[in-house]
């Protein structure tokens, strides 16, 4: 049976890019799509879903809108990695879909009442929205299947701060509520989505895709690795937010490993650092799988395979 999803997301191009392969799988049962604040706007993020939602078809998914902003800190969005609209140079027509009335922590709270011990959250952005379902309805913790989160780093350095990815640093807060949750929780780190690296010989086999998914792709991802190669050094650009929905699809295609994980939140140079107690040395029992290998061939496969299904 096709597995029920949430897609909570701040898109952004890596976040549309894991939605077009969410489309393209009908392993997924796609219940919602939930947006937050994180690389640009709320609005604006919201927006963009709304027009990834129409352009691949799945307009009978519904979209809430959600946090404006995180809960203690300020905004932080990084409109210089996805472009000032959120979606690089892709420019999508206006939707003609709007979004539900549920605010997303609400509909989150719905579904999964609805559903208990079946959907699984894969959230792709900062964790605002699950932190305000958590603690509005604190009875759902129990009935969310798992949460597939891509954030964090462990070994491999921050790509906001020196020490800090950037969805838990948009609010680390929210981030370590989840975390101490006590909930079926599945990290996927830059350490595992730095490695796979979208190049152009990759776009080149994307060419049974429909016209318009292909511009879209290409013309989003010109201005990602732009941005990797200008800021980063980097020729392609990290599908992070793609690998995290594949590990759905295909969970060999990443090795994990059980970590007691915990957050920085008051140092000003570690601020929302990532820690896994590699040795056990805190004695603490395991809180966290942590992605901490992956199959970058067989992952950029499935994902071609998946994008020139898209017709
Ligand atoms: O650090 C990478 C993450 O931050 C991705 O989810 C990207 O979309 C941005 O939100
Ligand atoms: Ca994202």
């Amino acid at each position: 049976m096709a597995e029920k999803i949430i897609y909570d997301t701040d898109p952004g191009i890596d976040d549309a890019l894991g939605l077009l392969l969410l489309a393209a799988s009908p392993e997924i049962d796609l219940l919602a799509i939930t947006v937050t604040h994180g690389n640009t706007s709320q609005e604006k993020c919201l927006n963009n879903a709304l027009k990834l939602v129409e352009l691949t078809g799945i307009t009978k998914v519904p979209v809430a809108r959600g946090a404006e902003e995180p809960l203690v800190k300020e905004l932080s969005v990084a409109e210089e990695t996805h472009g000032e609209g959120g979606l690089g140079y892709a420019i999508l027509p206006k939707s003609a879909i709007s979004p539900c009335s549920e605010l997303a922590h609400d509909l989150i709270i719905r579904l999964v009442r609805e559903n208990p011990g079946e959907v699984t959250l894969l959230c792709v952005g900062p964790m605002t929205n699950i932190a305000l379902a958590f603690l509005k309805a604190p009875d759902i913790v129990s009935k969310v299947r798992r949460i597939v989160s891509m954030g964090g780093a462990i070994h491999y350095p921050g790509n906001v701060t020196p020490q800090a990815e950037y969805n838990v640093f948009c609010d680390p807060e929210a981030f370590e509520i989840v975390l101490k949750s006590g909930i079926d929780f599945t990290l996927v780190p830059l350490d595992v989505t730095y490695q796979c690296i979208l190049t152009t010989d990759h776009l080149e086999k994307i060419t049974e895709a429909r016209s318009e998914i292909r511009n879209f792709i290409f013309d989003s991802t010109r201005f990602y690795m732009e941005f990797h190669e200008d800021y980063q050094g980097i020729k392609g650009c990290a599908i992070n937010d793609p690998l995290a929905a594949a590990i759905l699809l295909d969970p060999t295609l990443v090795k994990n490993r059980d970590y007691y994980l915990t957050i920085e939140l008051t140092s000003p140079t570690s601020k929302a650092k990532t820690i896994a107690d590699h040795y056990g040395l805190l004695k603490s029992a395991p809180n966290a799988k942590v992605s901490m290998e992956v199959d970058v061939e067989r992952f950029m496969e499935l994902f071609i395979n998946r994008m020139n299904r898209l017709q």
